[in-house]
């Protein structure tokens, strides 16, 4: 049998993608429009600018990707888009197109939870089997989950402020180092001294499986004010960005090995540690908590950095694991802005 095709449709936030996902694995093609130009003079994303962009390009981008897959819209097997959580007006964009394509070819429609996109991106990269562990680490979301299945998610943990990439892009702005934050600060670390300054680790030593990181971007602000006045020199920012990243990386480990120790308790060794999220593409994030599942004696997996970000691939691949399971959506469908993976803490 021909593997079934997905078109799959992201635009939650600053990204606008649309990629075509086969069964096996292969991404046929992908188009994706990132809007950082559009928004790195208000230094952040601004939710109606986002919306407008997204309603400006995704058609093109649908075509483009449909095109460089070869196929018309009836060699799809269904249609995805992300159905929330996000910025409301980008995700109603992306499902009200989906709908109708998937109305218009009578193909089946798929919303995709955006946090289900990145739990299963791993999946679409490698064989990775259900029962994992997952850190969940993005600009909106820091989380520690059991993935038991599609749509079954259990959550050990979460943070009780920011995210862990709203911290990087917090601190990256302090440091004066622009939008976005992540990728800018990762690279001011390299070759910075990590010791320089004594960050805290917020959580870390604690119980359960929680994070915090407002702390810690306070403290960062904290270190700058104690600098000399005017912009941050490229010395200074290097060690300071150096030592934020150690910080949260330590932040991550601790909390993770509390996850693994919750997780081995239920189905002991041998499972795999999987880490997705626009997080999940810091080299030295990876590095290190790759050295903790290696530790607990666990696989560890983590996708390609470019599928660590926001992409349409993951979404047209969880449009595929929920088809191959008759996992559905209704074209009543309503984007939601919040959308918890567990539903028992909704
Ligand atoms: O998954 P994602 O693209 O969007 C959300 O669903 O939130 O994650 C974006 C977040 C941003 O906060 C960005 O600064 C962060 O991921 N990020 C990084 C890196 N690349 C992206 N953080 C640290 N290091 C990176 N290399
Ligand atoms: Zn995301």
């Amino acid at each position: 049998m021909a593997e079934p095709l997905v078109l799959g449709i992201e635009t939650s936030c600053d990204e606008t993608g649309a990629a075509v996902v086969a069964g096996n694995r292969r991404v046929l093609a992908e188009a994706l429009l990132s809007q950082l130009d559009a928004h790195r003079p208000y230094g952040g994303v601004v939710p109606e600018i986002a919306a407008r962009a997204h309603l400006d390009h995704l058609d093109e981008l649908v075509r483009r990707a449909m095109s460089e897959a070869g196929i018309g819209f009836d060699g799809l097997a269904g249609v995805a888009a992300t159905g929330g959580p996000g910025l409301i007006g980008g995700v109603m964009v992306g499902v009200m197109t989906a709908k109708a394509i998937a109305a218009v070819h009578g193909l089946p429609f798929l919303a995709i939870n955006h946090l289900e996109g990145h739990a299963l991106s791993v999946r679409l990269v490698e064989d990775v089997a259900f029962p994992y562990l997952l850190l969940l680490v993005s600009g909106g979301h820091c989380q520690l989950l059991i993935v038991d299945g599609v749509g079954r998610y259990r959550r050990l943990g979460t943070t009780v402020d920011d995210a862990a990439g709203e911290a990087f892009d917090k601190s990256a702005k302090l440091l004066g180092l622009g939008y976005p934050g992540g990728p800018a600060l990762e690279a001011a670390a390299r070759g910075g001294d990590a010791d320089r300054f004594a960050l805290p680790r917020p959580m870390r030593g604690r119980a359960g499986c929680d994070f915090s990181f407002s702390g810690l971007k306070t403290a960062v602000r904290h270190a700058i004010e104690a600098l000399p006045p005017g912009p941050v020199g490229a010395r200074d920012q290097a060690d300071l960005a150096a030592s934020f990243q150690a910080a949260v990386a330590d932040v991550l480990a601790d909390r993770t090995a509390n996850a693994i120790a919750a997780f081995r308790r239920e189905h002991g060794e041998g499972r795999a540690l999987v880490v997705a999220g626009g997080v999940a593409a810091n080299r030295a994030i990876r590095a290190r908590l790759m050295a903790v599942a290696e530790e607990a004696g666990m696989r560890f997996v983590a996708p390609p950095p470019r599928l660590c970000t926001d992409n349409a691939a993951m979404i047209g691949w969880a449009g595929v694991e929920r088809l191959r399971l008759g996992l559905t959506s209704g074209l009543d469908f309503a984007p939601r802005p919040r959308w918890p993976l567990d539903r028992s803490v909704a």
